[in-house]
């Protein structure tokens, strides 16, 4: 059915079996010296074997004084490094997908910490943080060319097929392709073929030492989506940008945006983009030149893959999360199965684990991450041995799933009528957080196939559950609300989100919201877009709005009520509701303050339910408790792994 993904394609004189790339997307799982670790050789090989034409791996540095942008970075200049990067290379090629290395320096963008202080650029402009970066020298300058050749030379040594140059972004190479950020007066800077020229260098200088058959792809911003700074990058310039990284030898063009200042996080597409969105933008790039171009654009679904090739906007489409979220989402394509592939949902949580933890999960893929420790086949010792499973969220679901496939014979039971729990909620808040919802659809069927008894509409208890002389009881019946005990909390005015989001209550007027989540802020959204209410406050105890949210997701979900009459009140805590509103301290300044609401909404997150969890443990001897039943906040991601790797390891015989 998708003919044009799977047709073969050419870069330069390299042949891909398909039309997809796996953009690079850098994962922190190599080792501090930069060489690849097992555990990112088998993300890889996973990925390859899963059918994806050509890999683009994700950054390497080309200078240890001021290129490091991550510790967990690869670097190929180091001599020892290139056995295990050959080893890497041929773990790929074993299923017939090509790999290039992406060459990299983060320019201004890089930490300052991780580089003796060092912060190098085109030119002094500050950076995203204020920082003053001090610009190349001439000899600096030629030292890094040949660094970056000499990475391209050290990784074709290994094996790889080609290199991508990283010119997007707003890393160093794109900040000389900036007006903005490159002020320079020598040949490097001013005129577009002089801000080009770093990167049309590097190209002939890869062609010279690796050889005119040696592809090199350079990745660039084609616009920069900057309104701070009027001169960045805009689409006419990215055009004549192309034309000359063709004229200098590129083989391919793969067409990114954005920098550091953009705003809406159009680089790695929060929830609201749509799939596809950057379409025009990659069109004008492909019919600037004859190359071939590559084109991310959000891409979640085969079908919009095809529609992009048969369009014509690209020769290759570029599908980066949709590779960590399911490393099989090209087989499965090609069986035109997209029901069985685990959709991104655009929740960035990959982003924020490795900025916060260094590495990349996903919320969908238990195994990101955990390639190497869970590459195994789990045990299929179930031997229709009983298990009960309390609740069809995302906890259960992924619990039952995945003992059903060890051959358990597995009832799941959900009081609801449908299955997903908190996840309907999720997706219910906003039209574009529909993509929350294709992961019930998918475990649901993963639980049809792995052969599990689904009773929706039936409330466990311990009794009921009794009666199947299960071996052993996998609760995940999630958590309970918080209502705080306060006065007048029981008043017919105060409701919680999740009533208000699966519109089971309704407000109106003037709406105070307490607690500014995710939950919170996407109910106020609601509220806006329904023309539910006049006017919404959103209080949180917390010092600051959105203090526990990735700042994408935050400034994804606040962006929707631009203009809109919400008014963000941080380190109020409620204290009563009253017939008027509610009072609530000023934790600052210690003083009572009175807020005026015909609504109160509840949205302070949920609490372990230890009631439940003490009476199953009383009525049975085996209780693997999951998700928020427990743990509190839950996310997608930690209740999913939580869950995968409870009923992977779960040992009958204990
Ligand atoms: C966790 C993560 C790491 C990324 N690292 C890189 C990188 O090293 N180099 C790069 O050019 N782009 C990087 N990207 C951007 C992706 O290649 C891609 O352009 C972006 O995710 C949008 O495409 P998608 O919607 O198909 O994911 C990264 C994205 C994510 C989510
Ligand atoms: S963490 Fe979220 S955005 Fe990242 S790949 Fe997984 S589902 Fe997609």
């Amino acid at each position: 059915m998708y003919k044009k993904l799977f047709e073969k394609g050419h870069i330069g004189s390299l042949t891909l079996k398909n039309r997809v790339v796996m953009t690079a997307m850098t994962t922190g799982y190599a080792g501090l010296d930069g060489a690849p670790t097992e555990q990112l050789c088998q993300y890889y090989e996973d990925r390859a074997k899963g059918g994806v034409g050509l890999i683009v791996t994700e950054i390497f540095r080309v200078n240890q004084e001021h290129g490091v942008a991550f510790p967990r970075q690869m670097y190929a200049l180091n001599p020892m490094n290139v056995q295990p990067l050959a080893q890497m290379a041929e773990r790929v090629h074993q299923y017939g997908t090509k790999i290039f290395a992406q060459i990299h320096h983060g320019g201004s963008t890089n930490s300052p910490e991780m580089n003796g202080g060092n912060l190098v650029a085109p030119s002094a402009v500050p950076n995203v943080s204020g920082i003053m970066p001090t610009p190349l020298t001439i000899e600096q300058i030629e030292e890094l060319k040949a660094q970056f050749i000499g990475t391209a030379a050290a990784v074709k040594a290994a094996g790889f097929d080609g290199v991508e140059i990283h010119g997007a972004h707003g890393y160093l190479l794109c900040e000389f392709l900036s007006a903005a950020f490159n002020k320079r007066t020598d040949q490097y800077g001013g005129s577009i073929e002089n801000r080009c020229r770093l990167i049309t260098e590097i190209i002939q200088g890869i062609k010279a030492v690796c050889g005119r058959d040696f592809p090199v792809a350079v990745r660039f911003s084609c616009d920069e989506h900057d309104p701070f700074h009027p001169d960045s990058i805009t689409l006419a310039e990215g055009v004549e940008f192309a034309k000359l990284f063709e004229a200098a030898g590129a083989d391919m063009i793969d067409v990114s945006n954005g920098n550091y200042f953009c705003p809406y996080g159009e680089n790695e597409e929060p929830y609201s983009y749509a799939e596809g969105w950057r379409a025009p933008e990659t069109r004008a790039i492909k019919e600037a030149v004859s190359i071939p171009v590559a084109g991310v654009s959000n891409i979640k679904t085969p079908a919009v893959a095809e529609r992009l090739l048969a369009e014509g906007v690209c020769d290759f489409v570029g599908v980066g999360r949709a590779h960590i979220a399911d490393p099989e989402w090209c087989r499965k394509a090609a069986m035109d199965r997209n029901d069985k592939i685990h959709h991104c949902i655009g929740c960035l949580y990959c982003f924020e684990s490795l900025m916060s933890v260094g590495y990349v999960r996903c919320s969908v893929n238990p195994k990101a991450g955990r390639e190497a420790a869970l590459h195994a086949e789990p045990a299929r010792d179930g031997m229709g041995r009983k298990i009960a499973v309390v609740g069809g969220g995302v906890a259960g679901m992924q619990a039952a799933a995945e003992l059903g496939r060890r051959g358990f014979d597995v009832t799941l039971y959900e009081k609801a009528k449908t299955l997903g729990g908190e996840l309907n909620l999720a997706a219910a808040t906003a039209p574009y957080k529909e993509k929350v919802g294709w992961l019930t659809t998918t475990l649901q069927a993963e639980m049809e196939e792995a052969g599990v008894c689904v009773k929706t509409g039936t409330a466990a208890t311990p009794e009921l559950i009794a009666e199947l002389a299960p071996e052993a009881v996998f609760l995940a019946s999630g958590g309970k609300p918080i209502i705080p005990p306060l006065p007048g909390i029981d008043r017919e005015n105060v409701v919680l989100a999740a009533d208000v989001i699966a519109d089971r209550k309704s407000v109106s007027g003037n709406v105070l919201i307490v607690g500014a989540g995710l939950t919170g802020l996407e109910t106020a959204e609601k509220l806006f877009r329904t023309g539910s209410a006049d006017r919404v406050t959103v209080i949180d105890m917390l010092p600051k709005i959105g203090a526990n949210m990735y700042p994408s997701i935050f400034i994804d979900v606040t962006h929707q009520m631009e203009g809109k009459p919400l008014t963000l009140l941080a380190g109020r805590q409620l204290k009563e509701i009253t017939g008027a509103g509610a009072t609530v301290l000023n934790i600052e300044e210690q003083k009572e303050e009175t807020l005026a609401a015909d609504y109160i909404i509840l949205a302070m997150g949920t609490k372990a339910d230890t009631e439940t969890i003490s009476a199953y443990e009383k009525a049975f001897g085996r209780v693997i408790t999951l998700g928020q039943t427990h743990k509190n906040p839950g996310r997608i991601a930690t209740s999913l792994a939580e869950a995968y790797i409870a009923a992977r390891g779960f040992d009958p015989l204990v």
